[in-house]
């Protein structure tokens, strides 16, 4: 059977008071299928509460939204590995695009903080994709393997099959500008051959697609096989929006 994932990204909304509304609303509306994984990324404020909503669902799975690479000491503001995780936090959001293009986020800082993660046993959930001028000049490619090459070029398979994947192009991310189901499958195509070069064992690599994806484009994208499911921002806001489009059957 084929296995989806589909990934909420909050950014910088919902509260821990509206998490507890949210999750009520969502499950009130999404029963388990045996198919299909529901992972939730809140705000840091508002993962204990998310996830505290979730436990007795083992298809539900909450992150934060980034980590510091430290485990611990004098770094105002910052979250930890540790401490997400002791928030229940299971995964972590790694390198999306708001955090190189808006914090300044390097290639580098995404692979200690691929290190951290494993190490402290939260799922990387790392996030590649080329900026509208990088895939304007045929870049593409040569982009998101520099992101993979930077992120977990150091891992080994056992790693990398701890590893999701999220090809998400800059230009579609909150644009309402999608990629094409044949564009993002030629991509995630790249990514799962670079993944099991590595010694990602087959069939554990999963790439996830994001970028503009809604209700009404995410059966045409789920079509393509290539594709284990979405990261999705603006459209999981809602909680009844998005029950409805976790129940999405590729077309
Ligand atoms: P979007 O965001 O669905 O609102 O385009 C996706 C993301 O940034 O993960």
């Amino acid at each position: 059977m084929r296995q989806l994932l589909f990934a909420a990204n909050w950014k910088m909304h919902i509260g821990p008071d509206e998490a507890r509304a949210y999750m009520k609303a969502f499950r009130a509306r999404y029963h388990r299928r045996e198919d299909r994984e529901v992972w939730f990324f809140p705000p840091a404020v508002s993962v204990e509460a998310t996830a505290q909503a979730t436990r007795d669902r083992g298809d539900l799975l909450v992150g934060t939204q980034d980590i510091y690479w430290e485990p611990k000491g004098a770094f105002t503001g910052a979250v930890s590995a540790p401490l997400a995780l002791q928030a229940g936090a299971r995964a972590s959001l790694i390198g999306h695009s708001e955090r190189r293009h808006v914090f300044g986020e390097t290639d580098d800082d995404t692979r200690r903080k691929v290190g951290a993660a494993l190490a402290a046993g939260l799922l990387p959930v790392v996030c590649v994709g080329e900026t509208l001028v990088e895939r304007d000049a045929g870049h593409t490619l040569a982009v998101v393997v520099r992101q993979l090459a930077a992120a977990l070029g150091g891992l080994d398979g056992a790693a990398l099959a701890r590893v999701v994947v999220a090809y998400e192009p800059v230009w579609a991310i909150g644009t309402g500008r999608n990629a094409t189901p044949q564009d993002a499958a030629a991509v995630h195509r790249e990514i799962r051959g670079w993944l099991e070069r590595r010694g990602t064992p087959p069939h554990a690599a999963r790439v996830l697609y994001g970028g503009s994806v809604s209700a009404k484009n995410a059966a045409a994208l789920l079509t393509e096989q290539e594709l284990d499911g979405v990261l999705v921002g603006g459209a999981s806001l809602d909680p009844e929006g998005w029950a409805q489009l976790v129940q999405t059957d590729a077309a």
